[in-house]
């Protein structure tokens, strides 16, 4: 496994792969990697002849009031669960290199953006939506893995790639959970004993709301008030943020399901803000 740190170094790797006919897989990374990642990679490593992983955590994608300067980071850890995957690149890119002074070009899909977790975090998607952008241009991956736990964050990619003609396909990592049925997630690690205990009730209210919709249940009403009474009952410290039920394309609200829908929940459980989604497909 090469670690490449600059532009110029993973720009060459990519080039020489393609001269020689290889398919690229990327997983783009913040780091702090967990088995959800790894499912990524081997993802990719399925689709692809050499797989890359970067690791940087976006700056751009933080809110002043976020987490940017608690975010987990381990690269050490990180680079011996790469190793074990036999992946070929691993890219750490500088940050003064990726936005040197003066920067100013910022991608945005502005419709996607606009609902769920972009109601409360107004630029977050424009700065997922241009780092990713930016790593695409130097890796040119020809297939690239994003995880199903970051719906909105999929789609926005999904249209992006649309919408500027890349050529590169998005695959899509279902959610892997841990054994009580917890989302993973690099920020579960805020998460005290107690309320990773309790964090596990956000499946269970998602899996009560699919039995409603197995029994024939079509109003979003209906199922996110149950939802948000299965939380405030079993999860008295969480803090929603919202529940909501929206349509899988093009993430608005949906009032009655006819077609593929997610439902989408946020909640914040003492420092950690968790998220979590199941699709609803009649
Ligand atoms: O999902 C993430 O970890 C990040 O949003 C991504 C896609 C690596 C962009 O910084």
């Amino acid at each position: 496994m090469e670690a490449i740190q600059n532009i110029v170094e993973i720009k060459t790797w990519s080039a020489l792969c393609h001269r020689r006919g290889r398919r690229i897989g990327f997983v783009p990374t913040m780091g702090a990697l967990h088995e959800g990642h790894l499912s990524l990679v081997r993802l990719a490593k399925q689709f692809s002849d050499h797989v890359a992983v970067s690791i940087f955590v976006n700056p751009l994608q933080f809110s002043a009031q976020e987490d940017l300067a608690q975010y987990p980071q381990d690269l050490r850890s990180d680079f011996a669960l790469l190793e074990e995957l036999d992946i070929d690149v691993v890219f750490v890119p500088n940050p003064r290199e990726i936005f040197p002074p003066g920067f100013q070009t910022k991608v945005g899909v502005s419709e996607l953006s606009k609902n769920l977790c972009g109601k409360f975090r107004p630029h977050h998607f424009e700065g997922v939506a241009t780092i990713v952008l930016k790593l695409f241009h130097w890796v040119s991956p020809d297939i690239a893995v994003f995880g199903q736990k970051d719906y909105q964050q999929c789609r926005v990619i999904e249209q992006m790639v649309q919408d500027l003609h890349l050529d590169t396909s998005i695959l899509r990592g279902p959610i892997v959970r841990e054994k009580d049925g917890l989302a993973m997630s690099s920020r579960n690690r805020y998460l005290n004993e107690s309320e990773r205990e309790c964090a596990a009730h956000l499946y269970r209210a998602l899996t009560l709301a699919k039995h409603l919709f197995e029994q024939g249940e079509r109003q979003s009403d209906v199922f996110i008030h149950a939802v948000a009474s299965y939380i405030r009952e079993n999860m008295p410290s969480g803090q929603i943020q919202y529940i909501q039920i929206c349509d899988a394309l093009t993430l608005e609200d949906v009032v009655t399901i006819h077609k593929k829908c997610v439902l989408a929940v946020a909640l914040f459980l003492g420092k950690a803000r968790l998220i979590d989604n199941i699709e609803l497909d009649p």
